[in-house]
């Protein structure tokens, strides 16, 4: 069969989060499985260079204010069609904001992106047409609500929700400029807060809905977690589901690192810990920690001052790397400065160091309030470097946390710790010092977490299974 994905990042080409790793690694994933999958991608600036020769394979005369053209071809393994339509993509910044700020067309800029999708999904390309359309996140929620409303052509659709944060807020006199109808213009539709959610009408147009972890589809239908949509999700619980995420192994892989390492060959990943000590400038007795992270409230970054003293006090280091809310930066980088030594903060964005620093560290810390499926604890697990996580979304999905049971088992992959505040994540950060501390025990838990597959196979298969039964 054939999905067409539709979304608004994707690596290597362009990435503000996981959304971008998981649009970008599915295509792959699901090869095996018999499903080709392409990606509907807007052409940002940095990305028309790259489709200058590509073959025009749609065109649309007048996309909101200009033409729009979506260009075929291949990036790093990965099928591309590209719109590109100059008007609203060809912009200085990131997808989403520029110099001053988040682009105050942004609800007409994803628009045309569902709207195309949509005119693909129901009338095919030349030679290609799809069985499933595939939304990801807000962006794109438009896009199953143009095959409800104007005709689906045959073509199913499925949305995934990354993340409920973002919701896709228009005011209500946009519904005609959108191309929405009158009568989807209500709270049983797209209707919400007086205006329009993009991400709503996805939510209640899609044949599916799918989210990144069976937990967080489970926290999304609850007033804790769902953020305003939790009864849209419950009313439609019987098409809901949660699909892990998994991550890139050929990427994501120890004994790719400098030095190599892997289960049974663990010097390589001694030899890294003392680079990145050297390099940070650190000398930590206990457990190396990491955080690699955007900051911001959802990550729990404003806990770190609470518990960080402790830790240090313990024989405990950190370093941490990421970039977000300035005073949460401000928080990082202050902690840098009360603990010479011990604890090292980089501001940034670097692809490149996060690799080292899951080489070289012995933990890596994801205290999140909410988290719906999340990618460095896998990469933790992956290089041994166990990952000390809130029990949310699918963080409780792919982390067995050292509960007696668990070590009984023995089964434990990493720590986990409820509810999410400086009590509990200062117990768990405890324990970390005292696993470590028992050197047979810290390298069976080390060995558990790297034999826990995290790859796509298992994940890739259902998605496989959840197309051919909307497709049948
Ligand atoms: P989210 O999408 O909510 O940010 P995920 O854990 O799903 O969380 O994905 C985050 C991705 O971004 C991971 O691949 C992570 O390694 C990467 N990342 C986040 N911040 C940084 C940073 N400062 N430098 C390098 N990689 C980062
Ligand atoms: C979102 C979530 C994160 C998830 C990613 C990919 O950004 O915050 O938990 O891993 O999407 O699905």
């Amino acid at each position: 069969g054939r999905v067409l994905s539709v979304a608004s990042e994707s690596v290597p080409l362009v990435k503000t989060g996981g959304l971008a790793d998981v649009v970008g690694a599915l295509p792959a994933a699901l090869a095996a499985t018999g499903w080709e999958m392409r990606v509907l991608l807007p052409a940002y600036r940095a990305l028309r260079p790259r489709a200058a020769d590509w073959p025009v394979v749609w065109q649309e005369p007048d996309l909101w204010g200009g033409p729009g053209r979506v260009l075929a071809g291949e990036v790093a393994g990965v099928p591309l069609l590209l719109l590109d339509a100059p008007h609203l993509y060809d912009r200085e910044g990131g997808p989403y904001s520029g110099p001053t700020g988040d682009h105050p067309d942004n609800a007409v800029r994803f628009a045309a992106l569902s709207w195309v999708g949509a005119q693909i999904a129901r009338e095919g390309l030349a030679d290609w047409k799809p069985d499933v359309l595939h939304a990801h996140d807000w962006q794109a929620g438009l896009a199953p609500a143009y095959l409800a409303y104007h005709g689906n052509g045959g073509c199913r659709s499925v949305i995934t929700v990354h993340n409920i944060a973002f919701q896709g807020w228009a005011p209500a006199h946009m519904l005609g400029v959108l191309r929405l109808p009158g009568h989807a213009f209500h709270p049983e539709a797209l209707e919400y807060y007086g205006g329009i959610s993009s991400l709503k009408a996805g939510l209640v147009t899609a044949d599916w809905i799918t989210t990144v972890s069976p937990t967080y589809a489970a926290e999304l239908m609850r007033p804790e977690f769902g953020m305003g949509l939790q009864g849209v999700i419950a009313a439609r619980g019987p098409v809901v589901s949660g699909i892990l995420n998994g991550v890139d192994t050929a990427l994501w892989d120890p004994g790719a690192e400098d030095p190599p390492f892997g289960r049974k060959a663990m010097a390589g990943k001694a030899a890294a810990r003392t680079a990145l000590c050297t390099e940070f400038g650190l000398e930590v007795p206990g457990p190396l920690a990491i955080v690699v992270s955007r900051l911001t409230d959802q990550k729990g970054i404003d806990l770190l001052p609470e518990v960080v003293p402790d830790f240090v006090v313990a024989g405990g280091g950190l370093i941490v790397l990421g970039s977000g809310d300035p005073a949460l930066e401000g928080a990082v980088r202050n902690l840098a400065d009360r603990f010479p030594g011990r604890v090292a903060a980089r501001i940034g964005y670097d692809e490149t160091l996060s690799h080292r620093l899951f080489a070289g560290a012995d933990a890596v810390l994801v205290p999140s309030r909410f988290e719906p499926c999340g990618l460095t604890q896998m990469y933790g697990l992956r290089y041994g470097t166990l990952p000390v996580v809130s029990l949310v979304g699918g963080l409780a999905d792919t982390v067995i946390g050292a509960n007696p049971a668990a070590l009984a088992g023995p089964v434990a992959t990493g720590i986990t710790f409820h509810p999410v505040d400086a009590l509990a994540f200062g117990r768990a950060l405890s324990q970390l010092v005292q696993l470590y501390r028992q050197p047979k025990l810290w390298a069976k838990l080390r060995a558990n977490a790297m034999a826990q597959p995290v790859g796509w196979e298992t994940s890739a298969r259902t998605y496989a299974a959840l197309y051919e039964r909307l497709a049948a």
